[in-house]
């Protein structure tokens, strides 16, 4: 339920702990939201547990949950210490709720509820997408209303962020996610995980002209995506080739690579047309990029590209804020604080949760990948 924090009106400083832990990083964060909207991060702490899934060749949910619950207590209080800032200071404290692996969303979401109790400090439930959203502020100002692009291992969609908690979908994938692309074709060439980064760098000394992959929806008047077909084109690509070499990787992922980032173009030019028919009054066209494959350097160079061409602004987050870390979830947090919004200690942690409640409702594709928020 949402409350409205009677401090949020006197208080224009606001000092928020975020926690994150939603599918395999644990973080824990302090930041301050200054009384012109300005942020500084205090502190950000993230551990990693590639090491534990690695190999599984894949997060394992149940192993997950246990090692958030393992050091979620000892790292968040690692993030007091160092933001400088005392635990009495703290204006809220704010935790993924959702979407998101369910062992895990309950490890961080539980220890803010204990936090919030024995401090006597409002609880922000932050929808782990809104994070995404707005994680470009960490670096820059970022005005409403925008064009985003959030692209991760477990969702890829296009967002009118017309305000706070205001989102209209423009398009989602109709099976997997792009993370999901990346993760899979890293697999298949035994590349290791996470296999975004992976492919990336094979890609590096790969021909991307070597493949021709299908590009799913090109040219399509919507602004939806779809890699399954994709994916199962790479694997095929892949299997014929006899006895592939480390050249012959490089090939593949620089194609596949490729081609992602052609369909991410086309896919993104459908959604300005959408996004600019809702907005036809704005001086200035802003579009934002979010989410782990947001760290691509080849999408992010192709999206620079397109935004310099046509003219417009272009916010990307710094690369240690495209993947899970808790900043974003603090930054929700101080805005939602500053918003007068809060909830109480009954929020429930949500498996799945889309930034679009509303719009979702009436709309069967989920935008999560096929396997679930958090593949
Ligand atoms: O945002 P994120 O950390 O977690 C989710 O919310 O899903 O995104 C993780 C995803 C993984 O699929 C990972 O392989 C992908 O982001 N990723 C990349 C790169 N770095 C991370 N994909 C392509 N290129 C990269 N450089
Ligand atoms: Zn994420």
């Amino acid at each position: 339920m949402a409350l409205t924090a009677k401090s949020s009106q006197v208080q224009t400083v606001h000092t928020v702990l975020g926690l994150e832990s939603s599918c395999d990083e644990t973080a824990a964060s302090v930041v301050r939201r200054n009384s012109d909207g300005g942020i500084d991060i205090l502190s950000s702490i993230i551990a990693s547990q590639d090491e534990i899934h690695r190999p599984f060749g894949g997060v394992v949910p149940e192993i997950a949950a246990r090692a958030h619950l393992d050091i979620v207590d000892s790292l968040t209080a690692q993030a007091v210490r160092e933001s400088g800032v005392e635990w009495d200071d703290l204006d809220a404290i704010a935790a993924t709720a959702g979407p998101g692996l369910i062992g895990g969303v309950i490890a961080g979401l539980m220890t803010a509820k204990g936090l919030a109790l024995a401090l006597e400090k409002p609880l922000i439930a932050v929808n782990h997408l809104e994070g995404h959203a707005l994680s470009p502020a960490l670096a820059s100002p970022c005005p409403f209303p925008y064009l985003l692009l959030l692209v991760s291992g477990g969702h890829t969609q296009l967002l009118s962020v017309n305000g706070l908690g205001d989102y209209t979908r423009l398009g989602s994938t109709v099976d997997d996610a792009a993370g999901e692309a990346f993760d899979k074709t890293a697999k298949i060439m035994g590349l290791g995980f996470p296999g975004g980064p992976k492919v990336d760098a094979a890609a590096k000394t790969g021909d991307p002209k070597s493949h021709k992959l299908p590009k799913p929806f090109a040219g399509k008047d919507h602004a939806d995506f779809s890699f399954a077909g994709l994916k199962t084109a790479t694997a095929r690509a892949y299997a014929a080739i006899e006895n592939p070499t480390d050249q012959d990787r490089s090939d593949v992922a620089a194609s596949f690579q490729r081609t992602v980032s052609d369909v991410i173009i086309d896919r993104c030019k459908q959604a300005m047309k959408l996004f600019k028919s809702q907005h036809p009054d704005q001086s200035e066209y802003r579009f934002v990029v979010a989410g782990g494959v947001a760290a691509n350097s080849e999408i992010r160079a192709s999206l620079k590209t397109w935004c310099q061409d046509k003219g417009y602004a272009l916010n990307f987050p710094p690369l240690k804020f495209c993947t899970d870390n808790a900043a974003m979830i603090a930054l929700a947090g101080a805005e939602r604080l500053a918003a007068g919004d809060i909830d109480d200690l009954s929020a429930k942690a949500r498996p799945r949760w889309p930034l679009d409640d509303k719009q979702a409702a009436d709309d069967p594709k989920s935008g999560s990948g096929r396997k679930g928020p958090k593949s």
